[in-house]
């Protein structure tokens, strides 16, 4: 018997990016591929890369000069190292890649992981596989069911894809040219992947997509279910407690995701809803097709349906013309919303969309970098701002966590409130898994510390009263 292989792959960008680098441990495993967490004893590295932003790609690239001396110290010994880079690096670079980096053996785009064994196969002639093809419904088709031992090792929340690729074209995004346009899995095959992650302790489940509220996917009968009526059949399936989605578009929200959030209690209050800027003039040239008043009539929809509900999103500062008053208008929005968290960026070109052009064609247009540093800080102790009053509103408060791990420190058992937020208590490993009710004692950072509630008084909010209050037309 041939002894395994050991695969290593270290996965940047967003979550899509995490749930296939399983899948393509999944596709590896029956050519003997086992998983290896060191690079330096691994037969095959994969970088499962990301495009968004200049800093993600150039990571690869200096990734990938660490590699080759892996590569060259492994051939010194006798071992064959190969080299493969995925992900949307890989769909936007292909042949790029293998020119600026010759130890790489395989470039597959992320429509392709079902094509790896083949690549890999055919690498062995000594020159690099390459493949960033779309269709993307292939690869729905074709990627192997997730495994009960691998599902396992996963632990209680668990990605499940139900949608990918985006046909939005914000005009600073890469998504739409390296994942490809919108592709819904159908309804059936959702349903079984939860099925089977159930009945193996899974208790969590968060649907990704690029623009996950744009899902469309078939029933049998051929009829097309919004995610609202999605979440409704997932709620069903014993063992499912909480539903997550990520991420949103505001143009997507429907009344069945709302009504979702009003009737499913496993629909958890919290929704990471992007909206980049406060200002309607840089919305327009970021073509995302809605204004700052359109994005905070989709917020107290929200509200209206579920008070309990908080929201996160992601900001960009300084597209190219980006003015003061633009930037103010974005504080003013985050202001007048009040998050519990959001992620916020410096605007950086990417090749080939439209915005890098805007500003190459007009130089003017950019944004000095010292600019965008004030605004990035300014926004961001805003945002830390918003963030720490909300976690610390659950202190004292009784709430809901699922238990999912042990934590560093002896003794501890560490889960995640509806919010997110990690929660540590003294407890033993049994209420792993389980959902428990938890009193707050304090607010480390961004962590909570309580103790185990004696018994869960009927009717305990959700989430800290203090926030139902503020919810009230804001
Ligand atoms: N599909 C999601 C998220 C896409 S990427 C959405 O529609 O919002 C995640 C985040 O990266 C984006 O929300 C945006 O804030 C940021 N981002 C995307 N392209 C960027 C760029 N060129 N420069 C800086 N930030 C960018
Ligand atoms: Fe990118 Fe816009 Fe699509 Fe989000 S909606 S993935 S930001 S193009
Ligand atoms: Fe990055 Fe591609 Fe995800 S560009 S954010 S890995 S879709």
């Amino acid at each position: 018997m041939t002894p395994p292989r050991k695969l290593h792959i270290k996965s940047y960008g967003c979550q899509m990016n995490v749930y296939d680098a399983q899948r393509m441990v999944d596709t590896l495993a029956p050519e003997g591929f086992v998983e290896t967490a060191n690079a330096d004893e691994a037969d095959l590295v994969i970088l499962n890369t990301c495009h968004i932003r200049e800093k993600a790609s150039e990571k690869v690239f200096s990734e990938l000069g660490r590699l080759r001396v892996m590569k060259e110290e492994a051939a010194r010994t006798g071992r064959e190292m190969k080299i493969a880079v995925a992900g949307c690096v890989a769909q936007a670079e292909g042949a790029e890649i293998t020119r600026r980096a010759a130890s790489v053996d395989v470039v597959v785009g992320p429509q392709s992981y079902h094509n790896l064994p083949k690549l890999l196969a055919q690498s062995r002639s000594g020159a690099p596989a390459i493949e960033t093809e779309f269709p993307i419904a292939d690869k729905f088709a074709s990627l192997p069911a997730p495994k009960p031992a691998a599902i396992r090792a996963r632990g209680v929340s668990s990605f499940v894809t139900v949608q990918e690729g985006c046909d939005k074209f914000c005009t600073f995004c890469v998504v739409p040219y390296t994942r490809g346009m919108e592709v819904s899995r159908p309804v059936a095959t959702i349903v079984e992947d939860v099925k089977r992650l159930a009945d193996n302790g899974v208790r969590e489940i968060t649907l990704i997509g690029q623009n996950v509220n744009a899902y469309h996917g078939e029933d049998a009968n051929g009829q097309t279910w919004p995610l609202g009526r999605l979440l409704h059949r997932l709620a069903d399936i014993p063992g499912i407690a909480r539903l997550r989605y990520s991420t949103s578009h505001p143009r997507d929200v429907d009344d069945s995701l709302i009504e979702a959030h009003r009737d499913i209690p496993a629909v958890m209050p919290f929704v990471h809803l992007p909206v980049q800027s406060g200002s309607d003039r840089i919305l327009a040239a970021m073509n995302r097709k809605h204004t700052a008043a359109d994005y905070i009539q989709t917020i107290e929809r929200f509200r209206k349906a579920a008070p309990d509900i908080a929201f996160s999103s992601d900001f960009i500062v300084g597209f190219p013309g980006e003015t003061d008053q633009d930037f103010s208008d974005t504080l003013a929005l985050v202001t007048q919303i009040s998050y519990a968290g959001a992620y916020s960026f410096k605007y950086s070109p990417r090749p080939g969309t439209p915005a890098a052009d805007m500003q190459e064609t007009d130089t003017a247009l950019a944004v000095p970098a010292a600019v965008m540093d004030e605004r990035l800080a300014q926004l961001q102790a805003l945002i830390d701002a918003q963030q720490a009053s909300f976690n610390r509103t659950a202190v004292g408060q009784t709430v809901e966590v699922l238990f999912e791990r042990t934590a560093r420190e002896q003794g501890q058992i560490v889960g995640r409130t509806a919010y997110l937020q990690p929660a540590h208590v003294m407890a033993s490993e049994d209420i792993i898994g389980q959902i428990l009710p938890v009193t707050i004692d304090s607010l480390e950072r961004y962590s909570l510390k309580g103790r185990l509630a004696a018994t869960h008084a009927a009717g305990t909010p959700r989430m800290p009263s203090i926030l139902l209050d503020s919810c009230n037309g804001a």
